[in-house]
């Protein structure tokens, strides 16, 4: 009902609708709408109200919320359930809770701000207000060695989703930083629960500094992070940014479960920072310095070292 009345709302943005219009349209009491309207009123809608004129929509909250994200959603599996939080210590935390309690595939999780935001290494994400804190429970049929593909995949939908909501070209440093002018816009952290070879599901968490103000990040992050606000002076509707996110997401996540990883692995080498530059990377105790030549096709970087091709599985380019 609540959806429904915001529809309505929306339809008639700025004008005044009367109550008894509503009831007649949805066919339920006045009461109803009015209680509706309460509801929507708490959740940061500005309905106006006058006798005889009925309801007016006047602002939206700028909020996450299922009914924003689900209002003209048009996929067909992710954020067909969506869990919202104004706080939450980290969404993939939440996400691992309700994929252990057999949430479905494809269920987005989405806070306004983490005070737990866990990053790739056991490092801490920094996830105030403004941002775009996301995680997604997948279930897909394949095997547990690709499950770093589905990294770089995410890498590759973020950067394609930046590019068509807020016009601003980024690029990946491997595995999956997304970066712009050398300074850190958005990061992945992609967890697994798996049996053996079985892979029971996935968490892909998606942090964007989106609307972020670089001064509410911490200091010693702040000469190294970046916002699309910061970069662009525009602030974004982050609702756009996400349901475009989950739109291409699942459209390159049904592909590659049908078609394989070589489309996203040539997508990735074309937005790649990494590759054809001389880099270090820290992988475990060891360093290996070399050019960084190609990805592998499990997305594994090949660096040309004096010693000969390193595959290197995991790690941090310096
Ligand atoms: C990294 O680059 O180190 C990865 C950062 C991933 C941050 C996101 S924000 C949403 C989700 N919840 C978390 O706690 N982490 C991820």
């Amino acid at each position: 009902m609540k959806a429904k009345v915001l529809r309505l709302l929306k339809a008639n943005f700025g004008e005044y609708i009367s109550g008894q219009r509503m009831s007649q349209m949805l066919q339920v009491s006045r009461t109803a709408i009015w209680k509706a309207v309460s509801v929507l009123r708490a959740e940061g809608y500005v309905i106006t109200s006058l006798p005889r004129r009925g309801y007016c929509l006047l602002a939206l909250p700028d909020l996450l919320t299922p009914l924003e994200i689900g209002e003209d959603l048009t996929t067909a599996i992710l954020g067909q359930q969506i869990y919202h939080a104004q706080q939450i210590d980290s969404t993939n935390s939440w996400a691992r809770q309700l994929a252990l309690a057999n949430a479905a595939e494809g269920t987005l999780v989405v806070a306004e701000s983490q005070n737990g935001g866990r990053g790739r290494l056991g490092r801490q994400w920094s996830s105030p207000q403004g941002g775009i804190w996301l995680s997604l429970i997948l279930r897909p049929q394949l095997p547990v060695y690709q499950v770093q593909l589905m990294t770089l995949l995410t890498a590759v939908v973020v950067v394609e989703t930046t590019k068509m909501v807020a016009g601003l070209a980024a690029g990946i440093k491997w595995p999956n930083d997304v970066l712009v002018n050398g300074k850190k816009l958005a990061g992945i952290l992609t967890e697994i629960s798996a049996d053996m070879d079985c892979l029971r599901f996935l968490l892909v968490g998606v942090g964007i500094n989106a609307n972020v103000a670089l001064s509410s990040l911490p200091v010693e992050i702040q000469q190294l992070a970046t916002s699309i606000v910061a970069e662009t002076k525009e602030p974004i509707s982050r609702r756009a940014w996400v349901q475009h996110f989950l739109k291409l997401y699942e459209q390159e996540y049904l592909k590659v479960q049908r078609d394989g990883f070589a489309d996203i692995l040539q997508r990735w080498r074309q937005y790649a920072l990494t590759l054809g530059q001389v880099v270090a990377v820290q992988s475990g105790e060891r360093t290996i310095s070399g050019k960084a030549v190609d990805i592998n096709e499990q997305g594994a970087l090949l660096i040309k070292t004096t010693d000969g091709i390193k595959t290197v599985w995991a790690g941090d380019v310096l």
